[in-house]
């Protein structure tokens, strides 16, 4: 009965060294200590021994098999449990380490790159800059610049309207020359102005053509301005952005808030007319509309596309390219 005993024992501790889970370990538990485990039935076994002594032997032998397996049984479940913690805590592991790559250093847009470039040769030209908003009421946009509603011109400018007070009283600009009125109302001549920002036309985009787009708007208002200040502005501003190697010719247009009106074109050095942007002399009904005699002050105004100055400066094929955001194209600028 003895070698039996130890025999049960012997064989629960070599498979409680052996087993790997903790279940395995409640199955030993079960298979030697439990209702009908080896050991219990030994136990009941007991009392079909002979003698006394036998049985005094057989029961310490049995009890300190008992407490051998029950010893073990603790230990080594402590032991899974604790593998299988870490094993489930590793698996369960999020990751916030944050992945530190080199930050690349960005650069300004091209397009921002040629408005601040066209501010700082017209601020070196003795001119100032101002701003206006994006959203424009109808009056500033078209009524005091000499477009009252039904006049053709306005056709040319195809307009996105916002809902906001009275029906189409209320327009996202559709260039920049609003910023005139504004500045005109709300600044004593002498002006010398430059008014950059960006403007919008509801019309289908292509390679030359945005709907969302930038100008630069300038605008000289004193005494006894004439066109000879226009034409030696805008010659000025020619060689100083572009070079000396270039130069600037106006060809008449039509704009209703300027008269008389023009284009301007500069030539290369390579003998190309390339066109740039409207001019004139402000209307003298523009003067009037922003409270000014114009029996006493004149100016002359003028406006281009910014996006237009950089697509040429740059070579750059079409302009949607410069607003579609990817990285590879913008980097190059
Ligand atoms: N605002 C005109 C346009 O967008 C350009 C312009 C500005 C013409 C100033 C003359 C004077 O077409």
């Amino acid at each position: 009965m003895i070698v039996d005993i130890q025999g049960v024992r012997d064989s629960a501790l070599a498979r409680l060294a052996a087993a790997t889970t903790s279940d395995e370990v409640r199955a030993i538990e079960l298979a030697v200590l439990g209702k009908r485990g080896a050991l219990t039935d030994l136990k009941t076994a007991l009392g079909k021994l002979a003698t006394i002594d036998e049985k005094k032997a057989a029961g310490s032998a049995l009890n300190e098999a008992t407490v051998a397996v029950g010893d073990a049984l603790a230990a080594r479940l402590g032991e899974l449990r604790h593998a299988e913690r870490e094993l489930q805590l590793e698996v369960e592991r999020i990751d916030l380490t944050e992945i530190l790559q080199r930050p690349t250093r960005g650069h300004a847009h091209v397009v921002t790159q040629a408005w601040q470039r066209l501010e700082d040769v017209f601020v070196g030209l003795g001119f100032q800059v101002a701003e206006g908003p994006e959203v424009e009421t109808d009056w500033h946009n078209f009524e005091a610049l000499n477009m009252p509603p039904n006049h053709p011109a306005r056709s040319m400018h195809d307009t996105f309207y916002v809902e906001h007070g009275a029906p189409g009283s209320t327009v996202l600009r559709t260039h920049t020359s609003p910023v005139q009125i504004r500045v005109m109302l709300n600044t004593p001549p002498p002006i010398y102005m430059v008014m950059p920002g960006r403007v919008f036309r509801n019309e289908t985009t292509d390679a030359t053509h945005l709907a969302v787009f930038h100008q630069i708007e300038g605008l000289v208002i004193d005494r006894g301005i004439t066109l000879a200040d226009l034409a030696g502005t805008v010659e000025s501003f020619t060689k100083s952005f572009f070079g000396s190697e270039f130069s600037s010719r106006l060809r008449p247009s039509y704009f209703p808030f300027t008269e008389p009106s023009a284009e301007f074109d500069i030539r290369t050095p390579a003998g190309n007319w390339l066109e740039l942007g409207g001019c004139g002399m402000v209307h003298p009904n523009v003067l009037t509309a922003v409270g000014l005699d114009p029996e006493e002050w004149s100016g002359f105004a003028f406006g281009f596309g910014i996006d237009r100055m950089a697509k040429e400066r740059h070579g750059i094929g079409d302009v949607r390219e410069m607003f579609t955001n990817d990285i590879r194209f913008l980097e190059q600028f």
